[in-house]
């Protein structure tokens, strides 16, 4: 009986099927209520006392070489299940197409407008040190205009902070190119802020920077005029004198939106006039912290936030929606 138990191990783990009956046939010859190991297991009461140790462990071989074929069986038996069930000459389902984000999409024209009239695009890391960030744009430690961007610094090394504007990139430009320069640095910006629907920890901003020889400040403002009637249409901007420490004269840019709708009424708050970003001609002492000549070199820069653009472009009211990835809102744009 021993050697007819070695012959059906043999037997089984050589059992090879993808045929679902055939597995089923397999299961009930050997794991059936009249299968195999049951006949095995009635007869174990006839083997006589000191044969039973040996017989035992037989069967009990032979049991588990039966359940780990099943085992090893089912997942193709499965698949052949899946298979018949499922039609394959069906159409796939239609593939949704992604859109930009808003903010990169009115990135991406604000670049192109400056793009055509030389500006070229300069990139600069999100985490900074205090040099770039401050101490080089003419904001040394405990100037109080310090206090107008709150900072997330890191705990273990206060040299080390994430960028609270993009004027940074100025700095990190100037130190390693010649002028004449003329760039625009888009990116990510964060300040230790709370959330509302008006302000974010995290938004975005677009730097601009042109050093040359002879550079004033009427090319700056027809600059900016070049580029509201580009984006908004609109050519009628003013200039209110202003402060930034990396700046002077220093001035905020507003633009005439106009009063022709209750919108306009609302958003300029009866005035028709928006602020769009801050700019000035560059402080002698900060081409002078990056090694340029200020008596011979002159520029002018400016920085403005995208998310307040965007809103104002497409009438949106929550700042908080560029970050919530709501589908609702970013198919809105598929279009654009
Ligand atoms: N960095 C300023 C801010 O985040 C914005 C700014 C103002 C940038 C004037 C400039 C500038 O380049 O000239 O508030």
């Amino acid at each position: 009986m021993l050697e007819k138990i070695d012959e059906l191990l043999v037997e089984v783990q050589n059992f090879r099927s993808s045929a679902k009956d055939e597995i089923e046939q397999f299961r009930i010859r050997f794991n059936g209520k009249k299968g195999v190991l049951n006949d095995f297991f009635e007869r174990f009461k006839e083997v006589p006392n000191e044969q039973k140790r040996d017989f035992g462990q037989k069967i009990n071989s032979l049991k588990q070489a039966v359940n780990a074929k099943l085992e090893e069986l089912k997942p193709s038996s499965q698949s052949q299940i899946i298979v018949e069930k499922e039609d394959l000459t069906r159409p796939a389902f239609p593939l949704e197409l992604g859109s930009r984000h808003p903010i990169n999409l009115v990135k991406n024209k604000i670049i192109d407008i400056f793009k055509s009239i030389g500006f070229a695009v300069a990139d600069g890391p999100e985490i900074e040190d205090d040099w770039h960030n401050f101490t080089a744009l003419n904001l040394p430690e405990y100037h109080p205009a310090r206090d107008m961007q709150d900072t997330f610094f890191i705990e273990q090394n206060p040299d080390v902070l994430l960028r609270t504007h993009t004027s940074s990139v100025q700095i990190r430009y100037m130190e390693n190119n010649e002028p004449p320069m003329r760039i625009l640095a888009p990116g990510r910006v964060f300040r230790n802020e709370a959330v509302s629907s008006r302000s974010h920890c995290i938004f975005h901003q677009i730097e601009g920077l042109y050093i040359d020889e002879n550079v004033s400040f009427a090319d700056l403002k027809q600059t900016i005029q070049f580029f509201t009637t580009e984006l908004f249409g609109k050519s009628k901007i003013r200039m209110r004198p202003s402060y930034f420490p990396f700046t002077e004269p220093s001035a905020e840019v507003d633009v005439y939106w106009g009063l022709n709708s209750e919108t306009d009424y609302r958003i300029t708050k009866g005035t028709g006039w928006l602020e769009i970003m801050g700019c000035g001609m560059v402080d002698p002492a900060v081409l002078k912290n990056v090694n340029i000549d200020p008596d011979k070199f002159s520029g002018y820069a400016f920085g403005m936030g995208i998310e307040r653009i965007v809103m104002l472009l497409y009438q949106m009211s929550d700042i908080r929606m560029f970050f919530e990835n709501d589908i609702r809102m970013l198919e809105q744009f598929k279009t654009l």
